[in-house]
């Protein structure tokens, strides 16, 4: 639809919809919703122990009716041993007495929905938690039983089994495969785990599997939820004889690739489809979940957390009968620059409009370093590394929060979904200099401190400039430290602040919501150079500098800007919406 001259600059042309994408509104509303993640344990505490909770969501969710979002997503508060913050799930049908019961999930949900908020939860099917009665089952039972049938063991190699089935390596680091030991104290069998040894891997090839997870959506779609965010979507079945396999050197943590500099991710693929990810027959089971969801009254939906390039790949997952979003890391993965930028947007609206889904957009989650540190790093960082105080490229914070506004600036002008993280809306950056013995990700002690991993960005969130814990916890601790300078980042240090990152958030999202973007169109406009990202969706004219002189803007009423305009000129790292006639 766009056409690239031999500078690789793209050249303007009307994108077009199936008319059943453009007039969609009202009914399907994840077409253009945006939606906020809560990361529960840092969200807001009630209990006072250091470790957010439901009742402390449900406090606080008039702050986030009040920011102008469709929907919150929450990642995991069921019953877990937490050895991998929740995604390593004990019980799929409770809550963590950690973050509450049952009935605090319900008065959560009610005070979401009073509130207009639509709420999606998550739900982790690639693996369970070692502590889960399933697995305890597999354990106590013999080889070839049923309930060993359930994850995926295997008998070791070597001359007595001492050795793994394959050369598999867990995302989080070291070996894929825990060798377990009999009743009779000899060593038995092997099991795999994609990500922590706590975590072993279901089998998806096994119907009983299936029909427990059929069951557990209804639990929740019967309790009223909207939709589920479906965690590891890519890797649920693995290829038949589980084959040798080693990842390039920089596949990143979750199969995604290197975030922050130039290279660009998204629009091509190396080498052979690893035999635990994006294997076929994912596909079958999203449509069996899909006629589950759709026997519910209301849009409910399903958002793939599916680390898959090429995005026309990706699309795969959100075609018409099988998940409705997923999440474009692509797109997060897209340097600051502005080809790139360009290049991913396309690409982006082309792959899920084929389908008939639309584009999902996120710049920042609980997995990467937050995107207000991410745009400032000059040396390559994998996803999921993370950064600490010995990473090389330390981000610049002045030029990592510019450019974080410009970019989500950009991003709420897209049509389609947008996703937040909580704490982006607040300017927050990766703690960077967390000390070591706080560290809680499996990632740190897996590799022994090689990678730093996700803590950075889970750092519990600022909500009051002179409380104890800035407001997150009545008692004032926090599981994990905060920095001593954020009071100004503070919520209420920014509400009604002109200029504040949160006034600029709750701003766009209006405007957003005035001008329809969500389900508008993107017509790329000539005449600007290579940095500069412009287009126009509707009646406004976004125009987003990434390069380092200063843009001519066009005459219009400015609706929206990430940074002060002077004499009608755009700064470097900034982005603006205008009404143009
Ligand atoms: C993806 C989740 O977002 C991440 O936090 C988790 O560690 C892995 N899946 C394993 O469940």
């Amino acid at each position: 639809m766009t056409q690239e001259n031999s500078a690789g600059s793209v050249t303007p042309a009307s994108r077009e919809y199936p008319a059943e994408v453009a007039t969609a509104s009202g009914s399907e509303w994840w077409r253009s919703a945006v939606i906020y993640q809560i990361y529960p344990r840092s969200f807001a505490d009630d209990s006072g122990d250091g470790i957010g909770d439901l009742p402390g969501i449900t406090r606080r969710l008039p702050a986030l009716a009040q920011l102008g979002v469709d929907a919150i997503w929450l990642s995991p508060f069921y019953t877990s041993p937490q050895r991998d913050a929740g995604y390593d799930v004990a019980d799929y049908c409770d809550v963590d007495p950690l973050f509450g019961t049952l009935e605090d999930f319900a008065a959560l949900e009610n005070e979401a929905h009073s509130l207009g908020l639509k709420v999606i939860i998550d739900i982790v099917p690639n693996h369970s938690s070692s502590d889960h009665v399933w697995f305890q089952e597999a354990l106590a039972s013999p080889a070839g039983s049923a309930e060993r049938c359930r994850y995926i063991f295997r008998d070791g190699t070597g001359a007595s089994g001492e050795l793994p089935p394959n050369n598999w390596e867990s995302v989080f680091g070291g070996p894929a495969w825990t060798r377990t030991t009999d009743s009779d104290g000899t060593p038995g069998q092997w099991y795999l785990h994609i990500f922590d040894s706590t975590q072993p891997d279901l089998d998806w090839q096994n119907p009983w599997v299936r029909e427990q997870f059929k069951d557990i959506l209804r639990f929740w779609l019967d309790r009223g939820v909207d939709g589920f965010r479906v965690d590891v979507a890519h890797g649920m079945i693995k290829a038949e004889g589980l084959p040798d396999y080693t990842p390039p050197a920089d596949s990143g943590s979750m199969g995604g690739g290197t975030v922050g500099l130039e290279p660009e991710i998204g629009d091509h693929t190396d080498g052979p489809t690893p035999p635990y990810w994006a294997q076929e027959g994912v596909h079958e089971i999203y449509r069996d979940w899909r006629k589950v969801l759709d026997g519910y009254e209301g849009d409910r939906v399903m958002v793939a957390e599916a680390w898959v390039e090429p995005l026309t790949k990706l699309a795969n997952w959100v075609r018409p009968d099988e998940m409705h979003q997923a999440f474009n890391f692509s797109y997060l993965e897209t340097s600051w620059a502005g080809p790139a930028v360009r290049r991913v947007i396309d690409t982006s609206l082309d792959a899920f409009t084929g389908v008939g889904a639309p584009s999902t957009w996120v710049l920042s989650n609980h997995d990467v370093v937050r995107h207000a540190s991410r745009l400032a790093l000059t040396a390559e960082n994998p996803q999921g590394h993370g950064v600490g105080p010995a990473s090389p490229g330390q981000p610049n914070p002045q030029l990592g929060l510019r450019r974080a506004r410009a970019a989500t600036a950009l991003m709420l002008a897209l049509p389609g979904s947008a996703y937040l993280y909580q704490g982006e809306e607040l300017g927050l950056p990766e703690v960077i200099d967390l000390p070591d013995e706080s560290r809680e990700d499996p990632t740190w002690f897996r590799t022994n401190g090689e990678r730093y991993g996700r803590d950075g960005c889970r750092v519990p969130i600022p909500w009051e400039s002179d409380a104890a814990s800035y407001g997150f916890s009545a008692s004032g601790a926090s599981w994990l430290p905060q920095p001593s300078d954020w009071a100004p980042l503070a919520r209420d240090a920014q509400v009604g602040v002109s200029g504040s990152t949160l006034e600029l958030y709750r701003s766009a999202l209006a405007i957003r919501a005035d001008h329809n973007l969500g389900l508008g169109d993107v017509q790329w406009l000539p005449g600007y150079g290579d940095s500069v990202v412009a287009f126009r969706n509707g009646d406004v004219t976004v125009i987003a500098n990434t390069g380092d002189v200063a843009v001519e803007l066009p005459v219009g009423d400015v609706l929206l800007t990430s940074a002060e305009i002077h004499e009608a000129a755009l700064a470097p790292d900034c982005t603006v919406w205008l009404r143009t006639s």
